[in-house]
């Protein structure tokens, strides 16, 4: 088992960075909100293969939850984190675990971010301030850790998609690296809130990525509209889920689309909920 580090305050993050920094090395960012999953795991691996060193934070911010419930059971297990990263196995992982107070020094308030519209769409509409509260962090963590690279899934492409906006609003020369979907077996989207599912919920929601695939063959020769419908007749035919939304959007403005126009790209995505867990899962469509 590997000797990890784990810094609980950003000088001694910045005190172990400098000890183990080569001059020409380049250090790899995977930010997370913890409850590990084989998700984040593929991050950090990837991290691992692309950096000589790689720092996971693992901070569940306040500001991003639009509803305290959410914060509230946000499933929390530092130490068997600790475990899953140990796991790894690579000597090159420092792990920042900090408390609110060495983020954010006292002072909760959100900067207000002009992402050129992106931040309006699906979740941005949903989650009123959810993204002032991810871009607000993003932004701290990364004056903290200072990476060259960062890694993000795909799972929350539209907060990749303001992460790589936020970076060039910002002038930073940070590469910010989009990560494939991690799904269990069943198809359902990897996630730290699969946790609250019942077994039987669990099964339900496995149809959310057997949608999608289904999305994905009528892309381009079904209407969107009539997909849309499609869409929406499937999850009111199931009693455990409710859908909060369905999008087919053109990948770099999100905007959602009527027509399919050439040379774009597409995407669809969808955000449900089941009891009050809620789920999101996306799917490229060209
Ligand atoms: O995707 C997440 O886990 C969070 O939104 C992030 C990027 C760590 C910011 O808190």
């Amino acid at each position: 088992m590997s000797s990890m580090k784990v810094c609980t305050t950003n000088q001694a993050l910045s005190s172990s960075l400098e000890s183990l920094k080569a001059s020409d090395s380049s250090l790899g960012f995977v930010p997370t909100m913890g409850a590990l999953h084989q998700g984040h795991v593929s991050l950090i691996q990837k991290a691992i293969a692309e950096n000589s060193l790689v720092v996971v934070s693992i901070f569940v911010n306040p500001t991003q939850f639009d509803n305290k419930s959410d914060l509230e059971t946000y499933p929390q297990n530092l130490n068997k984190d600790i475990e899953t990263i140990s796991a790894i196995g690579s000597d090159k992982i420092v792990v920042y675990a900090p408390s609110t107070q060495d983020v954010y020094k006292g002072d909760l308030s959100k900067e207000n971010f002009d992402f050129g519209g992106l931040e309006h769409q699906m979740e941005g509409k949903h989650r009123p301030g959810h993204f002032d509260g991810v871009a607000t962090v993003v932004y701290k963590l990364l004056q903290i850790v200072r990476p060259d690279m960062a890694y993000f899934g795909e799972k929350d492409f539209q907060q990749l998609q303001i992460v790589k906006k936020l970076v060039s609003v910002i002038g930073a020369s940070i590469n910010i690296i989009g990560c494939p979907i991690a799904r269990e077996p069943s198809g359902l989207a990897m996630s730290s809130r699969n946790k609250r599912l019942y077994n039987n919920e669990r099964k339900h929601a496995s149809k959310i990525y057997q949608i999608l695939k289904s999305v994905e063959q009528k892309f381009e020769t079904v209407p969107i509209s009539d997909i849309r419908k499609w869409v929406q007749a499937q999850f009111e035919n199931d009693p455990y889920i409710n859908l909060e939304y369905f999008e087919i959007s053109e990948v770099s403005t999100l905007e959602s689309a009527v027509t399919i126009a050439p040379n774009k790209k597409y995407r669809a995505f969808v955000a449900v909920f089941i009891r009050d867990v809620r789920l999101i899962d996306n799917i490229a469509l060209n």
